[in-house]
């Protein structure tokens, strides 16, 4: 995890790296730090957030036109004053801001440490550059020499920022698992681990690729070599983000805003690829190897946390509709077993970050067993978009509330649109059914519109169990998957403690856990298995659980023994996630607010989980 972010140009670096800061905060926010360069490097770094930083750095002189900047997401050493980045070299000429771990540092350590090195953090990232300025002055190379051979000596992953006294017009950058984007704008350079503290000031962008080093030099061309010094041509892109998908625009915070665009980012990531009149779903990034998936033996979908649930909503959608075998994986679980991988598979990994460490070696697994991968990605040019054999993006737009909402319904809607595309062609499904499920997956972003109207209800509810120390989510079918994402957002932003379960499984132990303390949020929308999920909830009530249920519109049965209900448009069964999701993260956002929790930046986590 961590943000880092560079500049070296005419501009004053300080508001340039400060406001960078702020936009990758969602990547960790354990400690914050900041390096500039007037006639020796000025560092500055605290213990908390850039917020803690810009209030350190008040009233000091820190002008200048080249610098660094990091925001930390603590790994190796606790969140502390000295473990905060920078880090200097021991002569205080070369500062470091890094993401991503040196697996092999306590080897590096020792080995520095008998050669006199004193070091001031428990960090991975100080012993590197401690092992840089050693090559330069033992070997008596120029930086970029000594940094080339000091990151073959690297075990680990890493994106990494180097500030140098005694070369005031120089930047390096390197990368190494994890992402690094240097925006070229005239006569000046921006670099960050991702496109957000960029996009206002260029939208040219190279993306390093694994072992490149970038040379930002003042006035000249970017320049790339590999750590085994080839050259390389950079390959510029354009940016396609607007600023003001990056503002909070009036909203109290990310995540309220990423909750309410929902319609827009599910009719965004269906643009172009449904068209219900003339019968078409198409997925342009994937058509390539369509007829692999057509012929597949088997689907494995991977990925974690909210991802995997999207997962799991595409093997019921999949197997429903497309009549393939699929089975959904942790992609932290698949990595570290010896999984089967048949002729045949194809792997489908689901990010939204597209850095998960977890996802990106299962996919590497995966390829190492000959199997076809495909991706589903929100964050474009991310490493996993770079290491698929081919792709589809899901078009929510940045998601910068930590907790991920519109990226669920964004790779929800993807599946979908992949399991009817698949159950077309392999005429799993009827032609007139298929043109009926069209039809309605294009009202979903109106139902979610409408969805979006219970927040009201929701507010009361949230006041009422605000102080629950548990609760339970229950779901069968297409409806399980939501009941463990809704228990899996009220965990992550109100530290409550929630279960999400299949719904009948409650009665094999959970209902042990049933007493009038306990909030049990059903959905219990009228398809399926309805009847059944009725009998569930009697089986609450019967033990003085408090049921808050997601029910259909013009619900009658449920209404009579739920104490509350949150009512939804009636849609298809199998696209009831993309609507009975939104209650629960509103009701799990409310309930954050209200206990004051830091809804976007919730304690311990980041966005991009992009270590082990
Ligand atoms: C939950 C959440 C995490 C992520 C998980 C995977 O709200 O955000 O559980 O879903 O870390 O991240 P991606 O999708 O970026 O691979």
């Amino acid at each position: 995890m961590c943000g880092i972010v560079g500049y070296i140009g005419h501009r004053q670096a300080f508001p340039i790296l400060i406001k960078g800061l702020h936009r990758l905060e969602y990547r960790g926010y354990d400690s914050a730090g900041i390096a500039i360069l007037q006639d020796k490097i000025k560092l500055y770094k605290t213990k908390g957030k850039v917020s803690d930083l810009e209030e350190l750095v008040k009233g000091e002189n820190l002008s200048g036109n080249i610098g660094i900047a990091h925001t930390r997401w603590a790994t190796h050493g606790e969140p502390n004053n000295e473990n905060a980045h920078p880090h200097l070299s021991p002569s205080g000429d070369l500062a470091l801001i890094h993401n991503g771990i040196i697996e092999n540092y306590a080897i590096l350590k020792k080995e520095l440490l008998k050669r006199g090195h004193v070091f001031l953090s428990d960090t991975d990232s100080e012993v590197l550059v401690h092992l840089i300025e050693d090559i330069m002055i033992n070997d008596k190379v120029t930086l970029v020499e000594a940094l080339q051979i000091a990151l073959g000596y690297v075990i680990g992953a890493y994106a990494i920022i180097i500030l140098s006294r005694n070369n005031p017009d120089l930047l390096l950058a390197a990368k190494k698992g994890s992402p690094l984007v240097i925006g070229i704008g005239k006569d000046e350079f921006f670099i960050a681990s991702d496109a957000t503290p960029i996009v206002e000031y260029t939208k040219d962008v190279v993306y390093l690729k694994e072992e490149e080093i970038a040379i930002l030099e003042r006035n000249k061309d970017l320049k790339l070599i590999t750590v085994s010094n080839q050259e390389k041509r950079p390959y510029i892109e354009q940016l396609e983000m607007s600023l003001s998908e990056l503002e909070k625009e009036g909203f109290p915070y990310f995540m309220l805003k990423e909750i309410y665009e929902q319609p827009r980012s599910i009719r965004d990531s269906m643009r172009g690829r449904l068209n219900a009149e003339k019968g078409i779903v198409s997925l342009g990034g994937i058509i390539d190897y369509e007829k692999n998936l057509v012929n597949a033996k088997r689907i494995l979908i991977i990925g974690c946390g909210t991802s995997w649930h999207a997962g799991l909503v595409g093997k019921y959608l999949l197997e429903d509709l497309a009549r393939i075998p699929v089975e959904v994986e942790y992609a932290s679980e698949f990595r570290y077993r010896n999984p089967v991988i048949c002729e045949g598979d194809v792997v489908i990994a689901v990010s939204q970050s597209g850095e998960t460490a977890d996802t990106s070696a299962a996919i590497e697994l995966a390829k190492s067993k000959g199997a076809i991968i495909l991706g589903i990605c929100n964050v474009v040019g991310s490493s996993i978009t770079r290491v698929t054999h081919a792709g589809t993006y899901t078009h929510a737009g940045p998601e910068i509330g930590v907790a991920s909402t519109k990226a669920f319904t964004a790779q929800v809607t993807i599946l979908t649109l992949l399991a009817l595309r698949l159950g077309y062609i392999r005429g799993t499904i009827q032609e007139s059914r298929y043109r009926q499920l069209l039809f309605e997956l294009e009202t979903i972003p109106e139902k979610v519109e409408q969805t979006l109207k219970t927040f009201d209800i929701i507010k009361n509810i949230s006041n009422i169990f605000k102080d629950s120390k548990n609760f339970i989510y229950l779901g069968r079918g297409y409806n399980f998957p939501v009941a463990l994402e809704g228990a899996l957002k009220l965990k992550e932003i109100s530290y409550i403690h929630a279960e999400g379960y299949p719904a009948a499984e409650m009665k094999h132990g959970p209902i042990a856990l049933i007493d009038e303390e306990m909030p049990v949020v059903v959905i219990a929308t009228n398809k399926g298995t309805y009847q059944k999920v009725l009998s569930n909830i009697a089986e609450v009530k019967s033990r003085k659980g408090k049921i808050i249920a997601i029910v259909t519109e013009g619900d009658v049965a449920v209404k009579k023994i739920a104490d509350f209900v949150i009512e939804i448009p009636e849609t298809e069964e199998m696209f009831v996630p993309l609507i009975a999701t939104i209650p629960l993260q509103l009701l799990s956002y409310q309930i954050a607010v209200i206990r004051g929790c830091n809804v976007d930046q919730p304690r311990n986590l980041a966005k991009s989980v992009t270590v082990e």
